[in-house]
């Protein structure tokens, strides 16, 4: 389709990176077929309205709107979610974060069956900064025996998020709660593992990241403060009081912020177990427990 090409071209001048896909995404979305069924029907002339939304389209991915905006969604770890303005686009390498906590929370459930744990106490898990669900709604997916506390500062994400769990049929075992770092907590509440994605962008840098980035993930999302740390900080003095015996810490972090954390860490008396690659073979995730 010529249309594919002139589209492509005109997201490369904006400066869109992989121009081509995006413009497959887009019109693949928009005919409901999936991509590769656009080679299927190569030769298919656009009807004049198919041609006007996709050059509305076109026009706001040129404009660097996210992609995920434009359809309104994104996958996760194979789950659909709904995305807006109100919450941080989940990013690929958080998946890697998911899979980390559903592999301790379904480990711990074994120990519990062999009666290495309390098998009386139900696996929890709190996921700290939810957005749009996406770490919360994986391990309620991928753990249904896990109860979940997510926990947002921002009203707007967490109706994201709790449509996002309802679609996926995990509402029940998901307690959203609106507030401010672990002071929204239920009093009392301890788990089996605290996950999250804080926060990590230096405040000076928020101004020279992509576009799509810059203008359009809620500021709330990404100003991790001065340094990129402030919120990691506050888990490192903050959480361990949350945690189960046995519990674990699990968050994803910036670019070069590996020896601050596991440093801030370490000085509030945590072990640090790991620190894990992403895809790209950059440290982004740290895996600590107290030191009982
Ligand atoms: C980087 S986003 C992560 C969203 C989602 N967990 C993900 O991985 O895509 C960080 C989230 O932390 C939330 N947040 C920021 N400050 C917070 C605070 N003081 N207490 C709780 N959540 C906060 C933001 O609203 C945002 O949804």
């Amino acid at each position: 389709m010529d249309v594919i090409k002139r589209s492509a071209e005109f997201l490369d001048k904006k400066g869109v990176e992989s121009p081509r896909l995006q413009v497959e995404l887009l019109l693949a979305h928009q005919l409901g077929l999936p991509r590769m069924g656009l080679y299927l029907n190569f030769e298919r002339v656009l009807t004049p309205k198919e041609l006007v939304d996709l050059r509305e389209m076109i026009k706001r991915r040129g404009a660097r709107e996210p992609l995920q905006h434009i359809l309104g969604t994104t996958s996760f770890c194979g789950l659909e979610l709904a995305v807006n303005s109100a919450v941080l686009v989940p990013r690929p390498e958080t998946e890697m974060l998911a899979e980390m906590g559903w592999n301790f929370l379904n480990a711990e459930l074994l120990n519990a069956e062999c009666g290495v744990r309390s098998a009386e106490s139900r696996i929890t898990a709190l996921d700290f900064g939810t957005g749009s669900g996406c770490l919360a709604i994986a391990l309620a997916w991928k753990c249904p025996a896990a109860w979940v506390v997510a926990i947002d500062v921002s009203p707007e994400a967490l109706v994201v998020a709790q449509r996002n769990a309802v679609r996926h049929q995990v509402n029940s075992r998901i307690e959203f709660i609106l507030g401010d770092g672990l002071k929204a907590v239920p009093a009392g509440g301890r788990f089996d593992l605290i996950v999250g994605n804080p926060p990590y962008i230096p405040s000076a840098e928020i101004a020279t990241l992509d576009p799509e980035v810059r203008e359009h993930d809620p500021r709330l999302a990404l100003d991790g403060g001065a340094d990129g740390l402030d919120f990691c900080r506050r888990l490192a003095a903050e959480a361990g009081c949350f945690l189960r015996p046995g519990g674990r810490i699990m968050l994803e972090f910036g670019d070069g912020q590996e020896a601050a954390i596991e440093k801030l860490f370490q000085e509030q008396k945590w072990i640090v177990e790991a620190v894990k690659a992403d895809y790209n073979a950059k440290p982004r995730f740290l895996t600590a427990r107290r030191d009982e």
